[in-house]
């Protein structure tokens, strides 16, 4: 029976990071897949995840099953940094998930079956959102992200609701888009926030880069107000950038709703869905987020620690954007733009020649990660862009 199945394509952004790693120039340059490096290069464990994982030795007792949802106790400790200190707790509730994929995809499935059809998102996305949306079976209907002069185009978006039927789902990225780092300006989320209310869709947002942006509380800045102006929503959360627990998968799905029985049905479905998945989520990195937030040292090493990659990140666009002018490229907006990512207008055969004559690796769609420059290779990546572009 197994020959009948069809090959299937290599994930290209985790093929890429294979084909970096087999690169034996010592001058290489990996601005793919989206983690946060030093000014060294290295993508190190925090400090207050090392010390936290410190005290999960010495004191966890049991590694007996938690249950489908989860850690609940790192699940309600992100409430007040999502939602904010003063937010209604009777109206959210959540439950983990492994990383913001598993947060994506259970979102998708609970939406699905309370009966949405269609999913509206602007692109590019993230490479994920689409094939989750596949995977469960939903249609989905694509509307421009970003303008040509790269900043996020509301016009798009007010097209895409004023075509909506109550009951679609609205996918909007939180914060630092993935992929181009545009991310709607406050101003634009006061004026979105009221057109999804008026629209009557489900609002699923997607915040996998909380602090990365401007800061814990600012990049809360949309989700906040569409949830004050909606009866119902839907979040993706993860902690795998923002305490760098890429590969512990560590994630939790938010429901929020006015109508508390509606708030328990979400939570039973999120449940039965995991069940069928994974059964319950990978325990580890949640706990040592726990125990962070639980403590208040370690809360502030923490933020610290997120301070000091929001810093050399800004330096790094700072830099990008005063080279002004690559070839056709305009340099400038990469100095606004947010998180980890940004996207370049370069084509297939240069991305290839970035590849093979300078060892720079971004994916297909020209992202780059931006944490990937350094000091000590910003200089050889403009020069090599100049050099592929003009
Ligand atoms: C990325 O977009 O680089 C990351 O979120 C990795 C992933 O899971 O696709």
């Amino acid at each position: 029976m197994l020959e009948t199945l069809k090959p299937q394509p290599a994930d290209a952004l985790l093929a890429l990071i294979k084909l970096h790693n087999a690169d034996p120039r010592p001058t290489k340059i990996d601005l793919g897949v989206g983690v946060y490096r030093t000014g060294a290069g290295d993508t190190p464990v925090f400090g207050a995840i090392k010390a936290a994982e410190r005290i999960l030795l010495d004191t966890q007792d049991s590694k007996a099953y938690l249950g489908p949802e989860g850690d609940m106790g790192f699940v309600h400790a992100l409430i007040p940094y999502v939602f904010g200190a003063a937010f209604d707790r009777s109206r959210v509730e959540g439950m983990q998930a492994p990383g913001g994929t598993g947060a994506v995809r259970l979102a998708v499935e609970v939406a699905a079956r309370a009966g949405a059809k269609r999913i509206l998102m602007g692109t590019p996305s993230w490479p994920n959102h689409a094939q989750i949306v596949a995977a469960v079976g939903l249609e989905l209907k694509t509307f421009k992200h970003m303008t040509d002069d790269g900043t996020a185009d509301l016009e798009a978006l007010r097209a895409a609701l004023a075509d909506a039927a109550p009951g679609d789902i609205v996918l909007l990225h939180g914060c630092c888009h993935n992929p181009t780092g545009v991310d709607y300006t406050p101003a634009q989320w006061d004026e979105i926030a009221p057109m999804l209310a008026a629209s009557g869709v489900l609002p699923l947002i997607d915040l996998a880069y909380q602090g990365l942006g401007d800061g814990m509380e600012a990049d809360t800045y949309g989700l906040r107000q569409v949830l004050a102006a909606v009866p119902e929503a839907l979040v993706a959360y993860s902690c795998d950038k923002n305490f760098g627990l890429y590969r512990d998968r560590v994630g939790a799905f938010y429901a929020v709703t006015d109508n508390a029985e509606a708030l328990a049905h979400a939570m039973a479905n999120g449940a039965t869905i995991a069940r069928a998945g994974w059964s319950m989520p990978p325990d580890h990195g949640a706990a040592a987020v726990r125990l962070i937030l639980g403590d208040t040292a370690l809360t502030a090493q923490w933020l610290h620690e997120l301070t000091a990659m929001r810093g050399r990140m800004a330096q790094v666009r700072e830099r990008l954007a005063a080279a002004q002018q690559i070839g056709p490229i305009n340099m400038a907006p990469l100095g606004s733009q947010k998180g980890l990512f940004s996207m370049l207008p370069l084509s297939g055969e240069q991305i290839m020649a970035l590849r093979e004559r300078h060892g720079i690796y971004m994916a297909g769609s020209g992202r780059v990660n931006i944490a990937g420059l350094t000091t000590g290779n910003i200089e050889a990546f403009l020069a090599a862009l100049k050099d592929v572009t003009e």
